[in-house]
């Protein structure tokens, strides 16, 4: 079944060059995605497409069907079934860190209860310490923008760069979260830049450069497809060009 679907969209911003143009891809069912592109390749806008942040100025971006941009209840309830995490991470500084998660559990229909319970767990698995976000480091407040996203176990899972910036320990942490959630159901979508771990975390890659999609498909598959293809930075080079100049 399809879960995200990516038809025709094309996204400018101010200087009318294309960010992303004509871009489709399906996402299915209980799949891990890895989202690859050098920087400025256009991630991290189709993740704000994702989640309903910014708008497509042309295509269709759908979750379970559903148009997130429709002001209905079937687009209220995807976005409650969604978790996400941006590349920049999306706090409140001078709440707790008990009290930023408890406060986005409940807003994805948690009660109280389960938001501190479910809290309280994830805030031991991800060792952070209670205490006002405003004192934690970066790698600290990138762990506790993935607890958040997790809270109330989504059906679809959308990260931006979930990893980076974090340490060797709470990496394994985030992956073995990661997957944890997949072997429940879940489908996640997430841009990387560490080949590695897309590896050994992902079941499908897609593959963007310069604002358009070069591959997608099973990580399996795609490396039995050419014999050139050794390992995944075989496939990656082959398809990305030099990082975008801004
Ligand atoms: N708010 C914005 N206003 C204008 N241009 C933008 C804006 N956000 C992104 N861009 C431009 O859109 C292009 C794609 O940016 P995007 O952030 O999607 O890339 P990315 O693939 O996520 O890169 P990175 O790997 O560095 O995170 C870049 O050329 C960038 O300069
Ligand atoms: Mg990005």
């Amino acid at each position: 079944m399809e879960i995200i679907e990516l038809k025709n969209v094309d996204k400018s911003y101010k200087n009318n060059d294309k960010v992303l143009d004509n871009i489709s891809f399906t996402i299915l069912k209980n799949t891990i995605t890895g989202y690859l592109g050098a920087n400025g390749a256009g991630k991290s806008t189709t993740i704000k497409l994702l989640i309903g942040l910014i708008k497509a100025d042309a295509g269709e971006v759908t979750i379970k069907r559903i148009n997130l941009y429709e002001d209905n209840n079937s687009s209220l309830s995807i976005r409650k079934s969604t978790g996400c995490m941006l590349e920049y991470d999306t706090l409140y500084l001078d709440l707790t860190a008990m009290d930023n998660i408890k406060y986005w559990g409940q807003l994805h229909g948690l009660s109280e209860d389960e938001a501190e319970d479910k809290g309280k767990e994830l805030l031991e698995k991800m060792k952070l310490k209670n205490i006002l976000v405003s004192e934690y480091s970066n790698g600290m407040k990138k762990r506790l923008s993935f607890a958040k996203s997790i809270i109330h176990n989504p059906e679809v899972l959308i990260l931006d760069e979930p990893t980076s910036g974090v340490d060797f320990e709470s990496r394994i942490l985030i992956r073995e979260l990661i997957k944890e959630l997949h072997e429940k159901g879940s489908t996640i979508f997430l841009s990387s830049h560490d080949l590695e771990e897309v590896r050994k975390l992902c079941t499908n890659i897609i593959i963007i450069d310069h604002g358009k999609i070069q591959i997608q498909g099973k990580l399996e598959d795609i490396m039995k497809s050419n014999e050139e293809y050794n390992n995944i930075e075989d496939v990656y080079t082959s398809f990305v060009g030099e990082t975008i100049e801004s």
